[in-house]
């Protein structure tokens, strides 16, 4: 099915994160900067009008010279560890990190959690 666009901003996140829009460049009226720490996230609700395999897209910005590292939950699973947000070489360069996983009919839960005291990117959507 053709993915759709879940903005960060309107997504459930972790206390302490602000939505913000200093940084030009993202989509929708926003993006999610949350706390520099481990354990930091980003939820989504994606619906799916039929289950089976998809490709989630994060829009993210990376600033910084290091790479921070997120983990992928769906619906509680853990579909990937460690899934690299590299450096993109400005809070305004926005790309994307796409990761396999699969979907059920209906709503899913897809969240998206820093490994690192670095935090998470900003995120601005997921696309899935
Ligand atoms: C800078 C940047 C923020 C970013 C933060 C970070 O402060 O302006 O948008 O979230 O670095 O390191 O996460």
């Amino acid at each position: 099915p053709t993915p759709r666009r879940h903005e960060a901003e309107n997504a459930t996140y972790t206390a302490g994160s602000t939505v913000d829009s200093n940084h030009t460049g993202f989509s929708g009226t926003g993006f999610v900067n949350t706390p520099n720490a481990v354990g930091t996230y980003v939820e989504w609700t994606v619906t799916a009008t039929t289950a089976g395999a998809a490709a989630l897209a994060l829009g993210y910005a990376n600033g910084t010279t290091t790479d921070r590292p997120m983990d992928l939950t769906v619906n509680g699973t853990t579909v990937a560890t460690g899934v690299p947000f590299p450096a993109t070489g400005a809070w305004t360069t926005w790309r994307t990190v796409t990761v396999p996983a699969a979907l059920l009919a209906g709503t899913n839960t897809v969240r998206a959690t820093a490994t690192t005291a670095n935090g998470a990117p900003n995120l601005d959507y997921l696309d899935g």
